[in-house]
């Protein structure tokens, strides 16, 4: 019997691993490339979903982290340490179980969703919430890197992005080329360089024929890139990328102009309205960060920016089970009936 090994063992010829390094893995990757019916009917395009919530830990993070607590364990650490808006301090926590070092998380006091916060205490990492924002969890993970013995493994950590370049392999592995377009959420910036690095590898080599246009959308409360100037008070729904001062910015710029892309936002509403078409007409319910990518592929659409005819891809980064909340607001409280199946059916509309 065959199961994915995870995307270190899948990949192993692609990364900076050798046979001595200790392979610390929850089999991640491998995740579905869904075609999505609804998308490419709107947009007169072949779209399809890269689930990513369906990684151990529910986000794209898993690929990196694989990698990041597998170098960190080859070199010695006893721990390691992330600033979060909560995906990365989930998947921290996890491979930090596996590889049995002690996970330190810093994440912003009260702005992480509750389903990342109970996973990283369920893992039993050490959790400081911070006052302040993520940019400022992110300067205080990397002054206690420096000056203290523990591993960062933040997106700023190179391996990082080797893990989460993954991702473009899986695409054109399935594909068989590269699409035309790649579209993705942007906070930290560093999945967007990892998917430009891997299509841009996968293109030299010949196993791809192109590479796409990458895409990225920010919200417009958190949308540094797109104004060109560091937000200092970041805000919106989708706490995963609230950021004002994305690490891998100028790499993010790379990627655009690189692939002649773009960079955009979408407002809170508009990714709200993506989230709800993705899990009420596509069945894929994922978190409010994830449907940035979908709700700035249809504005685009909506602005007349997509041809038809092409083919596009669509990351969607984490779970819809991270962050419920968003969910059940706004929806209709389910009805109580007898253990009685006349009422019931009528409840339902059977009759
Ligand atoms: N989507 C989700 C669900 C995320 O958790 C993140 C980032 C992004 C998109 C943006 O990716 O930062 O590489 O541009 N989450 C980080 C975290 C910041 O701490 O979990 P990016």
């Amino acid at each position: 019997t065959h199961q994915w090994r995870g995307i270190i063992e899948e990949y192993r010829d692609r990364l900076p691993v050798s046979d001595t390094t200790p392979v610390v893995t929850l089999r991640e990757g491998g995740t579905p490339l869904v075609p999505a019916q609804v998308l490419s009917e709107r947009t007169g395009c072949e779209v399809h979903l890269k689930v990513e919530g369906a990684n151990p830990t529910g986000s794209f993070k898993d690929r990196g982290m694989t990698m990041a607590i597998s170098k960190a364990k080859e070199e010695g650490a006893k721990a390691v340490i992330c600033a979060s808006t909560g995906n990365t301090s989930a998947s921290a926590a996890a491979y930090g179980v596996r590889a049995g070092m002690v996970s330190a998380v810093l994440v912003p006091q009260g702005k992480i969703a509750l389903g990342k916060m109970g996973q990283a205490l369920v893992h039993g990492a050490k959790i400081l919430q911070v006052d302040g924002n993520f940019d400022d969890c992110l300067t205080l993970a990397r002054a206690l890197s420096e000056n203290y013995p523990v591993a960062l493994v933040n997106s700023v950590n190179p391996v990082r992005i080797e893990g989460q370049k993954t991702a473009a392999f899986e695409i054109v592995d399935m594909l068989g080329d590269a699409p035309d377009i790649h579209v993705l959420p942007v906070g930290n910036a560093g999945n967007i360089t990892a998917y430009w690095k891997g299509y841009k590898e996968y293109a030299a080599d010949g196993i791809a024929g192109r590479t796409p246009r990458m895409w990225g959308f920010q919200a417009s409360g958190s949308a540094p890139i797109v104004r060109g100037e560091v937000v200092k008070d970041p805000s919106t729904i989708a706490t995963a990328i609230r950021i004002g001062n994305p690490a891998s910015w100028n790499l993010a710029l790379a990627a655009r102009d690189e692939s002649g892309g773009a960079i955009d936002e979408v407002t809170d509403r508009e990714i709200l309205r993506a989230y709800r078409l993705l899990a009420s007409q596509e069945g894929v319910f994922v978190e409010p960060a994830s449907a940035a990518s979908v709700a700035g592929l249809l504005k685009a659409a909506e602005q007349g920016k997509v041809d038809p005819g092409q083919r596009i891809v669509c990351t969607v980064t984490g779970n819809g089970l991270k962050d419920p909340d968003w969910a059940v607001a706004g929806a209709p409280q389910p009805v109580t009936v007898p253990v009685d199946a006349a009422t019931a059916a009528e409840r339902l509309g059977l009759v």
